[in-house]
């Protein structure tokens, strides 16, 4: 077992380099299966969900060379199965993009339910709605997706809730499926329109993503022999801004989309920090106890659900309480039993947490439920006083590369220990 052992509090300070963006590679990854050929992706962060990505995608037949630790070219000329594995299918969310993707090239997919963080209830009804309107059949039997179609066939889809899966899913289904779809009431996230951008590059006709009405014109093939590079991550860069607020430091963050950050810069002005944005980097700091401010998790341009508990460590040291209410996950507060360990005071009652502000955290052997749960308790540990131990570091390394080495790199006292 390994575990994070921080020594705090330190004020980060300094420079990090921001990479590509989790939720965009990990849908780019399955939408090159709609390829015939080859094409190589950078910028691509080296986390196991793109590793386990890549795995699957080798598993149908795609052959895959590693250029560097970002980068791979990827050939999927042969893609020699229907049948996903099971067993690696099941270690994360992201891998119902196989079944859009597998639809428009196969027309048959037969793969494992999605697994990933447990956030509560993660329904998948949005995705199925999209494939079957486009003419799919699609039945679900102990565990297991079965998929097929003769022939996808473009059609209006409104999707019923916002949802960041289901839009990249039908998109994918769609892009070589006969005539036009239409989603509407379709999610907005920076790694929508980067999927957008990357099926664009390799031949496909999409239009609007990035806008709530996104309009897919299905094309006979995708040429690929291209390079795409992955767009920076939005919640990393978010994660590293918010970590300079609740560390009282002052971190330049290179290499970020700054428009992408409007929610969090906002917040974050809110509570007292400074931003400075110079187009492709963003400065952030703050020298005094950040104020009390309310968050409401909203998709994109909202605040995202995914920075919900780097912002619950800011505010658990917040002058005064503050009151955040997650309203896209059923289940994103189990991190704050770990952060009251460590001296926090916070009542979460379903899906709205209290917090009532303290000046200060104390150290203490925390347990990271998920990724992001794990983001905000290595912050927390950098701005508490004395040893935090942070546990179940699998969450963390799905989603973030090299954290440890990042954080220490920006004066952090953080070390990976075996036990
Ligand atoms: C994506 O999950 C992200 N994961 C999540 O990132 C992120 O929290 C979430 O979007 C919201 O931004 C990936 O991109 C791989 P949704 P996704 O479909 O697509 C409900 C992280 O930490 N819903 O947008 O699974 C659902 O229950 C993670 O990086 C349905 O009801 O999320 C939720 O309440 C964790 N039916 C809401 O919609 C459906 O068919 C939004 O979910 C689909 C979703």
């Amino acid at each position: 077992m390994e575990k994070l052992v921080i020594t705090g509090p330190t004020p980060l300070k300094g420079e990090v380099t921001i990479n590509g963006a989790k939720n965009a590679a990990v849908a780019i990854l399955p939408a090159t299966l709609l390829i015939n050929g080859t094409c190589t992706i950078n910028n691509l962060p080296n986390i196991s969900d793109v590793k386990i990505s890549c795995e699957i995608l080798e598993k149908l037949g795609a052959k895959i060379t590693w250029n560097t630790p970002n980068e791979i070219t990827i050939d999927t000329t042969n893609i020699s199965t229907t049948k996903a594995p099971l067993d690696l299918t099941s270690k994360f969310r992201a891998s119902y993009y196989i079944i859009g993707a597998m639809l428009g090239r196969m027309g048959e997919i037969e793969v494992g339910m999605p697994g990933g963080c447990k956030l509560g209830a993660r329904p998948i009804d949005q995705h199925i709605k999209g494939f079957e309107l486009l003419g799919a059949e699609v039945t679900v039997e102990k565990g297991t997706i079965y998929a097929k179609a003769n022939k996808l066939k473009g059609n209006n889809i409104y999707m019923d809730i916002v949802s960041v899966g289901a839009t990249i899913n039908v998109m994918l289904a769609s892009v070589l499926a006969e005539g036009t779809t239409i989603i509407d009431n379709a999610a907005k996230e920076p790694h929508i329109v980067d999927v957008a951008n990357f099926l664009n590059t390799m031949g496909a006709d999409i239009r609007g993503a990035g806008t709530d009405v996104i309009k897919i014109n299905g094309v006979k093939s995708l040429h690929g022999d291209a390079t795409y590079s992955v767009v920076p991550d939005q919640i990393e860069a978010g994660t590293f801004m918010l970590a300079a607020v609740a560390t009282k430091g002052d971190l330049i963050i290179k290499n970020c989309i700054t428009k992408h950050l409007d929610s969090i810069t906002a917040k974050i002005l809110e509570v007292g920090g400074n931003v400075e944005d110079n187009g492709d980097s963003i400065r952030v700091w703050c020298k005094k106890r950040p104020t009390k401010a309310n968050i409401k998790t909203l998709p994109y341009p909202g605040f995202p659900t995914d920075l919900q508990p780097q912002m619950g460590v800011v505010l658990s040291l917040a002058d005064g309480t503050s009151i955040i209410n997650e309203s896209i996950w059923e289940s994103r507060f189990q991190y704050t039993e770990e952060l009251n360990k460590m001296g926090a005071k916070i009542t979460a009652q379903g899906k709205t947490a209290f917090f009532e502000g303290v000046p200060k955290l104390y150290g203490a052997p925390v347990y990271s439920s998920d990724l992001r749960a794990g983001a905000a308790l290595i912050i927390a540990g950098i701005a508490a006083n004395g040893v935090t131990e942070v546990y179940n570091l699998e969450h963390i390394d799905r989603g973030y590369e090299n954290i440890e080495e990042r954080f220490r790199k920006i004066g952090a006292k953080i070390e990976r220990i075996k036990e």
